[in-house]
């Protein structure tokens, strides 16, 4: 007979996997670890677990005969078909009330299913997000788990205890929300990650080509935003990246390819907020970038034939142009924050989940990969105020957009005459544009539907009834159905 000896059990040893069981390890819980291929078991189990507590099986019965009631199993596993391989190989070794918990980049459409039938198998299926890459798993990630909140009370000490901490000791780990709520709000913080990112990179065109500055002088740059309201894990990287300099002493980042790479969890962004019609457009921007930049053959070819303008470097004041240039990523940046969480918003009320907003903002404050002080903001606007409408509404954000959008402008009309591409910069900038707007020009494309579609359109002093005009005095007065995508 097997001895229970183990808190928790781990499948899956990939790096990810094994420093999450060391974290574990090191808060005093005991992990069993169990890899599909089990020569890993072993290699873990004489070479980083060597002298730890942790234990390791041979196959998923031995996993589960080891693990104390109720089990509790995480995957770490590559997301879709071999999480749910493995949960059916855990099946009929579980029982009534174990929890089975999936911590890869599942897509939560997926986490909502497999919910739902564990559910109805008695078994309690959580669904966490985990970031922070390599070394976040091992010394802190920020976790989002969401699922059957009857399983939280069983995994709430180890998950906060292995958990980043923000810099008030608050763990970087509260309870998401029923179903796919976990690995949702995972979607949405990747899907602002591409947001982050790319918004740097548009600021490093400008700075490289625009200005002319040298690697040096950019990576100063970088350190000094790290120290004001920019300060985050992503630009302090960016500041070592610029730094780095090759074997021959010239910088690594100029000879990488520039085309993109992604796994698709900004994409899934980009599609649900399209499916929920909710303008997330600076993530929808940042994917449609990465895509641009893999076209890289069409690139080579349309840099010698696509004309742009003849002038291409800055003239002005490069000092006050730099200042600018953190004003309008400061505000963009804002802008994204605050179309991830009208994404989330609508997503909680489509899904009936209580998202608690300055949790999530917490969660995210640190451990994970868009860790930032600005995050700290965000959190006390939402415990400010937890039915705030807007981001932007919040006091805080209000004047920080208010005093960055002068030189936002700015920097963007420069850009775009010296021909530097900057769509999320832009696009953040013309969304801001749009909310500000009580009147947009959609009464036009309504009387446009209804020129040629009889689509009908709706007057400003009868909201609610639905009128068409036959425009041209050739069609007839029968307007076509109304219904909205
Ligand atoms: C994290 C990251 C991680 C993500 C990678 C790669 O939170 O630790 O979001 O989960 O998978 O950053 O993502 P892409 O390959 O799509 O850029």
């Amino acid at each position: 007979m097997v001895e229970a000896v183990a808190d928790i059990g781990l499948i899956g040893l990939a790096v990810m996997g094994q420093n999450l069981i060391l974290n574990m390890n090191d808060h005093g819980y005991t992990v069993c670890a169990f890899n599909r291929t089990t020569s890993k078991v072993d290699d873990f189990l004489n070479g980083a677990a060597k002298g730890t507590n942790i234990v390791g099986a041979h196959s998923v019965e031995e996993l589960c005969a080891k693990l104390k009631r109720p089990r509790k199993v995480m995957l770490l596993v590559k997301a879709g078909a071999a999480v749910d391989a493995f949960i059916q190989q855990l099946l009929p070794h579980l029982e009534e009330g174990d929890i089975i918990i999936d911590g890869g980049n599942s897509h939560f459409p997926d986490s909502i299913r497999r919910c739902k039938e564990l559910e109805e198998k008695g078994i309690l299926f959580v669904g966490s997000g985990v970031s922070g890459g390599e070394e976040g798993a091992r010394y802190g990630p920020s976790l989002m788990p969401g699922g059957n909140p009857k399983a939280w009370p069983h995994i709430k000490n180890i998950f906060q205890d292995i958990a980043a901490k923000a810099p008030d000791g608050a763990p970087c780990c509260e309870w998401v929300g029923e179903s796919g709520a976990g690995h949702y709000v995972k979607m949405v913080h990747n899907g602002i990650e591409y947001g982050d990112m790319q918004l740097i990179c548009e600021v490093y065109q400008i700075m490289k080509e625009g200005l002319g500055m040298t690697h040096e002088e950019m990576a100063n740059t970088f350190e000094e935003w790290n120290k004001h309201e920019l300060d985050s894990f992503l630009i302090e990287i960016t500041r070592d990246i610029l730094k780095f300099k090759d074997t021959d002493g010239t910088p690594l980042v100029e000879k990488i390819l520039d085309t993109a790479g992604q796994k698709g969890t900004g994409k899934w962004t980009g599609i649900d907020s399209l499916d929920r019609g909710i303008p997330v457009t600076l993530i929808g921007e940042a994917v449609y970038s990465r895509c641009l930049s893999s076209l890289k053959d069409e690139r080579v070819r349309a840099s010698k034939i696509l004309a742009g303008p003849k002038d291409v470097k800055f003239q002005g004041d490069k000092k006050k142009f730099i200042d600018q240039l953190g004003q309008a990523l400061y505000a963009a940046k804002i802008v994204s924050y605050a179309q991830g969480f009208m994404l989330m918003r609508q997503a909680g009320k489509d899904y009936n989940w209580k998202l608690n907003f300055a949790g999530i903002a917490l969660m995210w404050r640190g451990g994970c990969i868009i860790r930032s002080v600005f995050l700290g903001k965000i959190k006390d606007a939402y415990t400010n105020n937890p039915e705030l409408e807007n981001l932007l509404f919040d006091p805080f954000f209000q004047k920080a957009t208010a005093d960055a959008q002068d030189s936002w402008r700015s920097v963007l009309a420069d850009a775009i005459k010296m021909g530097i591409p900057t769509p999320a910069l832009s696009t953040a900038l013309n969304f801001y544009d749009g909310l500000r707007h009580e009147k947009l020009p959609a009464n036009l494309l309504q009387a446009q539907r209804d020129y040629f579609g009889a689509h009908t359109y709706e007057l400003l002093d009868a909201p609610g009834k639905h009128v068409h005009t036959n425009w041209t005095g050739k069609g007839g007065d029968v307007s076509a159905s109304t219904y909205d995508a």
